[in-house]
């Protein structure tokens, strides 16, 4: 990638901030020979640059020996070999009247993750759009990117005019049918303009070619829009990002400025505990300063000895952020597993990271129509409204309010990859009538009457493992010990609590999630919880390992491989399984996710029942729980 240098900067932009933008379009719209057009027709290129340029148009060039400006773009050798943009690459350059940032966004269907990381700062997006092709569902799912991340400016450019032979019909069906589409998305202004970004048309200067157009040339409309950056005008808002405790007597809290800005002697409330106290001092780079304002890296010192954490955020006490457990949120779905309502992801906004679950999936948006469809879960590159629940409470904005401290990501437990982006729409309020009932008699009490602690055995492996049978051993076992137990066992509760659950993946999540809570109530009533199921997903396992606290889980791993399951088949389901007659079998066709680091892994093969359970048993006594 070429480094932000390249480009010369025209001396006298004006002194007012830049103004980012991204460009967004299909693969072949032109986006990266638009950017390189206009930077050439500015000058803005070296001289050394340009020559390099000419030589790489003769070696990789599409344009048979004439500059290809996408090359300026594409400065990936990787990205030229195969002939598409693969990442967010930032671009600086600056005119008489302005500078600019442009976030260089790929087309293809799976980068939106890219897109949404270029919108999620950009004021303005263009969207170009191939004149012979129309619009396209990439151009509309683009715009309803652009729109929930909170951009309100569109230049709807027209590109390849020159292919259409200036066409003004052409141009004027894709305007209006664009018009129709965006009517709701919120943008305060879309223009339009026909383009030809390979032989400059319409570039820098308008083109005689579209006499019939009357509008400004698209570097013009740049330099001309107005996008006030209002983050100055919000209320104050800085995520902590870490303490910094130089020595016994300082105590700074670190951070940007998200929103708003900060005075000494302003009172700040401390988000979600709600404390309050004064800026005694603010420290940016170059030392102590009187004030500082959204953008600023400051350090802050504050009167009172508040318990402040990373994560926590600082905000304007009469103007305060959300603090909540609870809220509906848009998502971006960018992962090749999908959306499992019930299951736990994790959660970062801001400086905090929390447990989160999507209670409920209200809709999915359909990108052509912007319809809401029903919808059980969301597959990569689909957008969705629902309601999640995290952990505890955590501070928050709706985006629409504040870009900054609206916006989060979702990742998966176990892989760490980000699955989705949100954006906040509001705080759900609806648990705020119910309240936590203080109890006499304590969890350490109930179990204080019993002679030993209480716990979790979570016995995992597939169906015909021999889970329940090495259970029920341990059971036994315990129970001539005087040791208080309860069995909580997949077949059965399935003809109970969770009778409504059938084998799918959500199904699956749920009947764990329940399970989990249940196994927790019993630990509080002080007793060794036997739990034998499936559960062939890591990320429900370590949920309910978070949900019981590590000291008191046990996961016991009863590794029998398939072969050996179905050839003992002892309820005949394999054979109808791999028949085609149940489906969603554990091993047959879907998977069990085998526990990495287990705390007992007992392997059935070898051993017999018997010397396993007894195994359990021992390692409840190594431990101290009997
Ligand atoms: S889990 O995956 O949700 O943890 P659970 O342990 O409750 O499963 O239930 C598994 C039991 O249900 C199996 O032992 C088997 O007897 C029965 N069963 C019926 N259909 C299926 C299926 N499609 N996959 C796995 N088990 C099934």
């Amino acid at each position: 990638m070429h480094a932000p240098g390249i480009f010369r900067t025209a001396s006298g932009a004006a002194h007012r901030p830049p103004l980012r933008f991204l460009t967004c379009g299909s693969v072949d719209d032109g986006k990266s020979t638009l950017i390189g057009r206009l930077l050439h027709e500015q000058n803005l290129i070296h001289d050394d640059h340009r020559e390099a340029l000419g030589r790489d148009s003769k070696r990789h060039g599409t344009t048979g020996g004439e500059m290809d400006y996408a090359l300026l773009l594409d400065g990936l050798e990787a990205e030229r070999e195969q002939g598409i943009t693969i990442d967010v690459a930032y671009r600086y350059f600056a005119t008489a009247r302005r500078s600019f940032i442009v976030a260089d966004t790929p087309g293809h269907e799976q980068y939106t993750r890219n897109m949404a990381t270029g919108a999620s700062n950009a004021d303005l997006a263009v969207l170009l759009v191939d004149a012979r092709k129309g619009l396209l569902s990439q151009t509309k799912r683009h715009a309803l990117i652009a729109s929930l991340l909170g951009i309100r400016h569109v230049v709807l450019a027209v590109n390849k005019i020159d292919l259409v032979d200036f066409d003004q019909t052409v141009f004027e069906q894709i305007a209006i049918s664009f018009n129709f589409f965006a009517a709701d998305l919120g943008f305060k202004d879309i223009a339009a303009i026909p383009i030809s970004a390979r032989h400059g048309d319409n570039i820098s200067t308008v083109s005689v070619n579209t006499a019939w157009y009357s509008g400004p040339s698209l570097l013009a409309h740049l330099e001309g829009v107005n996008v006030d950056d209002d983050r100055l005008s919000k209320p104050f808002r800085m995520p902590v990002q870490w303490v910094n405790r130089a020595n016994l007597d300082f105590r700074g809290f670190a951070g940007t400025i998200a929103s708003g800005a900060v005075t000494r002697g302003d009172e700040v409330a401390v988000v979600p505990s709600g404390r309050t106290t004064k800026v005694v001092s603010i420290i940016g780079p170059g030392g102590e300063v009187g004030s500082a304002e959204a953008g600023d890296s400051v350090t802050l010192t504050l009167a009172d000895e508040v318990d402040i954490a990373r994560g926590d955020m600082l905000a304007a006490v009469r103007d305060r952020p959300a603090a909540g457990d609870q809220f509906a949120a848009h998502l971006f779905w960018m992962s090749n597993e999908k959306l499992l309502p019930g299951r736990s992801y994790l959660l970062k906004i801001g400086h905090r990271t929390v447990s989160a679950t999507i209670t409920e999936l209200k809709h999915r948006l359909d990108i052509d129509t912007l319809a809401k469809l029903a919808a059980k879960t969301l597959s990569v590159n689909e957008i969705g409204l629902c309601n999640l629940s995290t952990a505890s409470a955590v501070a928050f904005d709706p985006y629409a309010e504040n870009r900054d401290t609206g916006a989060f990501i979702l990742i998966d437990r176990n892989t760490h990859e980000t699955v989705a982006a949100g954006t906040v729409d509001f705080a759900l309020r609806r648990a705020s009538n119910v309240h936590r009932q203080s109890q006499t008699i304590s969890r350490d009490a109930r179990s204080g009457l019993m002679r030993h602690k209480p716990a979790v055995l979570w016995f995992t492996g597939l169906s015909g493992s021999g889970k329940s049978t090495i259970a029920n051993l341990v059971e036994a076992g315990l129970h001539s010990r005087r040791v208080h137990t309860l069995m909580l066992d997949g077949d059965n509760v399935r003809h109970g609590l969770n009778r409504d659950l059938g084998f799918t993946e959500p199904d699956r999540v749920e009947n764990i999630r329940r399970v989990g809570e249940v196994a927790k109530l019993m630990t509080d009533a002080g007793l060794v919880v036997l739990c034998s199921f499936i559960s062939p997903f890591e990320a429900e396992r370590s949920m309910v390992r978070d949900l019981i606290g590590a000291d008191e889980f046990i996961e016991v791993f009863v590794d029998t491989p398939l072969e050996q399951c179905i050839a003992r088949d002892p309820k005949g389901l394999y054979r109808r399984a791999l028949a085609g007659e149940i489906k969603n079998f554990t091993g047959v066709d879907q998977t069990y996710e085998a526990p990495e680091h287990p705390e007992l892994h007992l392997q059935t093969v070898s051993s017999d029942a018997a010397t396993l359970a007894e195994r359990v048993i021992e390692d409840l006594v190594r431990r101290g729980i009997i």
